[in-house]
């Protein structure tokens, strides 16, 4: 086997620096030890987050010029409107400013009191926007997604059997919809098959109940199922995409991921009442129902967006970089999410501090100090994301006890790659240094991000 090099070159460069170990020590504590608190110029590679951090291409900048900035119509809406008609095959579109707006409006639209919402796995802002409707988020993924170790290939698959034990035990008039992630970020960027989608679409037929799909990955999802999936080794990620889409009745999106904006989402629909109503409410939160929160240029880029997450050599090389980091790192003997994600490659903190208990934060600990090490940002996804139980307050004590190193698309050269994992085995090296943390401050909603903790 050749090797082979990203499907780009740089003609813009941005430059980072690196502070010292000192300066960095200062720096968490002054964060609190929460790698979100942490000012940017403080970070050497920024593995926080894929979202909103990819770069844009040189035709994406081009269409930025050609915004149309009219408050109302502007022509880069209908452009949109066309990618998303054409890419993903939804008929009806509100824009939205990014993921969680159009989350909140589907589920203000759709969920009612004393419900249940049945998904392939919680994400954060998903669930509290189901949640602040009155639902009561129920997890349907298989097992194996909980168990980091398991190296099922499409670990975003639905137990459907858990799945059609609700719609008996609660009714399926108790259950607005399903919603489904692809790509499921908190299991560490899991695929969903074909196969389960269209029997989980079987099933949901039968007792009439929609599908709303978390599209914010659906790219990166298509790549696994042609590399894993019978049948689909020679279609095109275009076309996988866009049956990936058939199969459900809606979309959220953050197009800050798969789409390569730093800015933008929105809200795909099939059914034309639900739509009216849902621009009805677009216009009440976000911006009128031709923009939704975004400028005309960033819909413009987000059009353009669209058609490149879906190139062949675009996707190979994004999901490509994030198996080679994957890869160093089991081979350096690191715990890590097995198999390797489409955004991010997953440290199992669990297993890399086992002297911690969940309720010494082993990931937030370990996130903090792996940017003291090198001055890379990664986040926590283990029991401070996972939050408190809405009646008993307690913290929900996730299986998963996860560091992110996710990396943003065409930002990073394999060079990065390997100083992440090169300070990532230090640190594992020194792991029995790493002490616990507990809570200084805990704001009421999605606490990871602005919590601030002390050394225990
Ligand atoms: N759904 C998924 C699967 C996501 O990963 C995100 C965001 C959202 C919805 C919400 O979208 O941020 O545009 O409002 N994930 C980011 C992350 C924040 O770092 O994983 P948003």
């Amino acid at each position: 086997n050749r090797s082979w090099a990203e499907p780009y070159r740089i003609k813009m460069v941005e430059p980072v620096k690196m502070i010292s170990r000192e300066e960095r020590e200062e720096a968490i504590k002054e964060a609190g030890y929460n790698t979100f608190l942490l000012r940017s110029d403080e970070v050497y590679i920024d593995l926080l987050t894929d979202s909103g951090t990819s770069a844009m291409s040189d035709r994406q900048w081009a269409g930025m010029m050609m915004g149309d900035e009219a408050y109302a119509g502007s022509r880069n809406f209908y452009n949109l409107e066309e990618a998303i008609q054409e890419y993903y095959g939804y008929d009806y579109v509100v824009p939205t400013h990014q993921g969680r707006a159009a989350e909140h409006i589907i589920s203000q639209l759709l969920i009612k009191e004393g419900d249940y919402v049945p998904g392939n796995m919680y994400f954060t802002t998903t669930k509290l926007h189901q949640e602040l409707a009155g639902g009561t988020f129920t997890d349907i993924i298989i097992d194996e997604a909980h168990d980091p170790e398991n190296e099922h290939p499409f670990k975003a698959n639905v137990n459907l059997e858990k799945l059609e034990n609700l719609i008996k035990e609660k009714g399926a008039d108790r259950i607005p919809y399903v919603s489904i992630a692809t790509s499921v970020n908190m299991a560490g960027g899991q695929p969903i098959s074909m196969k389960n989608l269209k029997a989980l679409r079987a099933l949901t037929n039968k007792y009439d109940i929609p599908i709303i799909h978390d599209m914010t990955r659906v790219a990166e999802n298509a790549y696994f199922i042609k590399q894993r999936e019978e049948g689909y080794e020679d279609v095109p990620i275009k076309e996988i995409v866009h049956k990936i889409c058939s199969l459900t009745d809606g979309a959220t999106m953050s197009a800050k991921k798969d789409a390569l904006v730093n800015i933008g989402g929105f809200l795909a629909l099939n059914d034309k009442k639900l739509y009216e109503q849902a621009q009805n409410m677009v216009v009440v939160y976000e911006g009128l129902h031709t923009y939704g929160g975004m400028a005309g240029r960033d819909m413009e880029a987000l059009a353009i967006g669209i058609t490149e997450s879906v190139d062949e050599d675009h996707i190979r090389a994004r999901v490509g970089q994030v198996q080679y980091l994957g890869e160093r790192l089991i081979e350096m003997g690191i715990p890590v999410v097995r198999p390797i994600g489409s955004h991010g490659v997953f440290l199992n903190a669990k297993k890399i501090l086992p002297h911690l208990s969940q309720d010494e934060l082993p990931a937030q600990a370990l996130a903090a100090a792996l940017y003291v090490d090198s001055g890379v940002r990664s986040m926590e996804r283990g029991v401070v994301s996972a939050g408190r139980n809405q009646e008993t307050g307690e913290h929900n004590y996730p299986a998963l006890e996860l560091v992110r190193l996710t990396i943003p698309r065409r930002a990073y050269t394999q060079a990065h790659m390997d100083v992440v994992a090169e300070s990532v085995e230090a640190v594992y090296k020194n792991r029995e240094n790493v002490s616990g943390l507990a809570f200084d401050y805990e704001p009421e909603y999605l606490r990871f991000f602005q919590s601030r903790f002390k050394k225990v």
